[in-house]
């Protein structure tokens, strides 16, 4: 099933994917066991469509005003944060030969993933979450000092409140990582975005069982940020909860600067539950994701401390104040990030996530989640690898190019962005009907 040879031609496949989808408008979703039994899961999946169009159309217009205060998340596109260092990004050198192989750390010193390993088994990591209140306050050691009175507000709030790490769940699904999962997809959401986790989950989120290898599919959602609007969108996403299933929720709010959260809660969170996951894969709900290449890359891979993804390198940070995407001195004084991969989306295998969760409690939070993860890696000694199948920075620069709605294109990727509902609906089944790609397409 793995050899080399099959790997290949079937880049260039005709015939619908393994996951085929011949029903698309049938999401699937996980029938947990206390709920109502009379109440079969297609009426449930009925009435929450309908409720979910009444309620949806009274906070439209604040969801409006939300979404687009939120939407800042989507264009959070480090790219645009960065200033790629064009000399060094250009070279991938942990990517030697065939579509997905040999990614190879090129670290040898592991001392400080030994360390961090040998703290992971002294310390035994709680196997509950095992935060249940958020009393932070701001940290009042800042009142007085120059440099930070100087500082936008954005980053005041930020470095206000960094200290707290932590804070309770709202919605949790421990059941999710019971028993052996080879791939765990967990996906960044906010709560109006909806359509998307909709259409995630009507498309390539789907929970399958590919020879005998079980993906689970989870959200990932801190709490609604606006008051007015807090109680309702809530309530809508606690019916969404209860059809699907498959949403984690922390108490803290989705913003732009707390994104980071976002990453240390899923480190923290997985931790605890998910002893038996092989692989994670983590990204944005506004992406396309090839599952059947994941699992045709993770196949040829079985490599120590996996991490994957579109990797920047020596990417500098923005020192322009008027830069949407603007870091302070005071807040990294360094000329470069470490490498880190686009938060777009990202595999790693399970033992290392764990790694990280370890190593993400030994750093100051930082506002930008991919480079904090990046962070993380540089501490483990671990480099990320850039795979040219991930494209999360944007589609080809050239808007009208072929390539943005090839679906031959699509199928030859891991992952893409971005990718709004209606066109990953139309990708999806185009990409899953009899396509005939002629040429062969291979990724490297
Ligand atoms: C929250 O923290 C404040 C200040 O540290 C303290 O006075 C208060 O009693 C705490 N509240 C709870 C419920 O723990
Ligand atoms: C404030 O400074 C004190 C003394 O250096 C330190 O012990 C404390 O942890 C700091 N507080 C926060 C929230 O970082
Ligand atoms: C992050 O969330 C916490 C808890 O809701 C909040 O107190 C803090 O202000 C948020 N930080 C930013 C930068 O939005
Ligand atoms: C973009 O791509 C289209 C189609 O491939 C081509 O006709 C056009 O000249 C390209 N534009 C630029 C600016 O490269």
């Amino acid at each position: 099933m793995r050899e080399q040879g099959a790997l290949t031609s079937s880049w260039a496949n005709t015939g619908p994917a393994p996951c085929g989808d011949a029903r698309v408008g049938q999401p699937s979703f996980v029938v947990r066991s206390d709920f109502i039994k009379r109440v079969t899961a297609r009426d449930r999946q009925r009435m929450y469509r309908k409720g979910s169009v009444v309620f949806f159309l009274v906070v439209a217009t604040l969801s409006t005003v939300q979404r687009s205060s939120l939407s800042a998340k989507g264009q959070f596109r480090p790219k645009r944060g960065v200033q790629e260092d064009p000399t060094v990004s250009k070279r991938a050198p942990f990517v030697k030969k065939g579509p997905f192989q040999d990614t190879r750390s090129f670290w040898n010193d592991r001392s400080a993933s030994t360390k961090i390993a040998g703290a992971l088994e002294a310390r035994a990591l709680p196997q509950t979450w095992d935060v249940t209140s958020s009393n932070c306050s701001a940290n009042p050691n800042f009142t007085g000092m120059a440099w930070f009175s100087g500082l936008e507000p954005n980053f005041k709030q930020f470095l206000l409140y960094r200290h707290c790490r932590y804070f309770p769940m709202i919605l949790n699904h421990p059941e999710k990582c019971s028993g052996e999962i080879y791939l765990l997809i967990v996906v960044k959401s906010t709560i109006p975005q909806h359509d998307r986790r909709d259409a995630i989950r009507r498309t390539w989120g789907r929970e399958q069982e590919v020879d005998g290898k079980r993906v689970r599919t989870l959200f990932l959602l801190g709490s609604p940020s606006n008051g007015q609007e807090k109680v309702n969108h809530q309530k809508l996403l606690e019916y969404e909860d209860y059809i699907y299933g498959d949403v984690l929720q922390w108490d803290f709010t989705d913003s732009f600067f707390n994104l980071t959260l976002k990453e240390t809660h899923f480190l923290k969170w997985f931790s605890a539950y998910c002893g038996g996951v092989r692989y994670v894969f983590k990204g944005d709900d506004d992406v396309f994701v090839s599952v059947p290449n994941v699992l045709e890359f993770l196949g040829g891979a079985d490599i120590k401390d996996l991490f994957v993804g579109d990797v920047l390198f020596k990417a500098k940070p923005i020192r322009k104040k008027e830069n949407k995407y603007y870091i302070p001195r005071a807040l990294y004084g360094k000329t470069h990030y470490p490498p880190y991969a686009g938060g777009g989306g990202f595999l790693m295998d399970g033992p290392l996530a764990r790694k990280l969760h370890v190593a993400s409690e030994t750093i100051d939070l930082y506002p930008i989640d991919d480079v904090f993860l990046g962070m993380c890696l540089e501490v483990l000694h671990v480099s990320p690898v850039k795979h040219n199948a991930f494209k999360t920075f944007g589609l080809v620069k050239n808007k009208t190019s072929k390539m943005n709605r090839d679906p031959c294109f699509f199928k030859s990727m891991i992952v893409v962005h971005k990718l709004l509902p209606p066109d990953l609906l139309h990708i999806w089944r185009l990409v899953n009907s009899d396509l005939i790609c002629s040429q062969k397409t291979v990724i490297q």
